[in-house]
């Protein structure tokens, strides 16, 4: 069994916030996974490139490794870059390229391969690791993961309303849980939990007390 907590759920459902709270509380790395196809979406950009155009060489080229939790592209965090509205909705594509997945599959099991990790994602514990010691999948009400967004005006351009935010964010879940390969859903053994009226502490007491039975 992978010594890896599995954090899978929708965007903005609070996943980044307790899973570094989480990691954080049990002294171990934390992965964020999503920034891999953030970067594919980043590089394909900086080379003015369309998500159509990408090819097995464009990945070859691109050097993408995990240190201390900390993702290198081609030897450098590109760092906020990867945070802007118009390069998730770039990896919310690329995601769905079976390529692009196959890729980027092994970089993220390396990154396991000193030790226990929080990792977080879509298909952590469905395709990456489906022998995680530990699943979650963490959700909430397409209007509290809009709010949540909207308050911390992380991905909001400044004027977006709620319900701008609301569809941006039903359109991705769209994207995300229909495409054919590793969609967004819910592994089997996964502790699904509903984060809507619950404060991130909250979470990450219930989460912890899951892991250390098993860790
Ligand atoms: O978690 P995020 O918003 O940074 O993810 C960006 C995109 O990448 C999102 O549209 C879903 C996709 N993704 C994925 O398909 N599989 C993962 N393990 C992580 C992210």
């Amino acid at each position: 069994m992978s010594t890896v907590v599995a954090i899978d759920g929708p965007a903005g459902a609070g996943k980044s916030t307790v899973a570094k709270l989480l990691a954080d509380k049990l002294g171990i790395t934390y992965v964020n996974t999503g920034s891999l196809y953030r970067a594919v979406a980043w590089a394909l950009d900086q080379q003015n490139l369309a998500v159509e155009e990408l090819t097995a060489d464009f990945l070859e080229k691109l050097s993408l490794e995990y240190v201390n939790g900390s993702l290198l592209v081609n030897g450098n965090d590109p760092g906020a870059a990867l945070r802007t509205a118009e390069i998730a909705a770039g990896a919310s594509k690329v995601s769905k390229l079976q390529i692009v997945r196959d890729h980027l599959l092994p970089v993220q099991r390396e990154a396991a391969r000193r030790g226990w990790i929080v990792m977080e994602g879509r298909d952590i514990g469905t395709v990456i690791f489906p022998d995680a010691k530990c699943k979650f999948f963490i959700t909430a009400s397409l209007e509290a993961r809009a709010k949540r967004r909207l308050a911390q005006q992380g991905e909001v351009s400044g004027n977006a309303t709620l319900e701008d935010v609301m569809r941006d964010i039903a359109a991705r879940d769209e994207q995300d849980s229909k495409r054919e390969i590793a969609p967004l859903k819910a592994a089997e053994d996964a502790v699904v939990i509903d984060t809507g009226d619950m404060t991130p502490d909250q979470v990450v007491d219930a989460m912890a007390a899951e892991v250390l039975k098993v860790m």
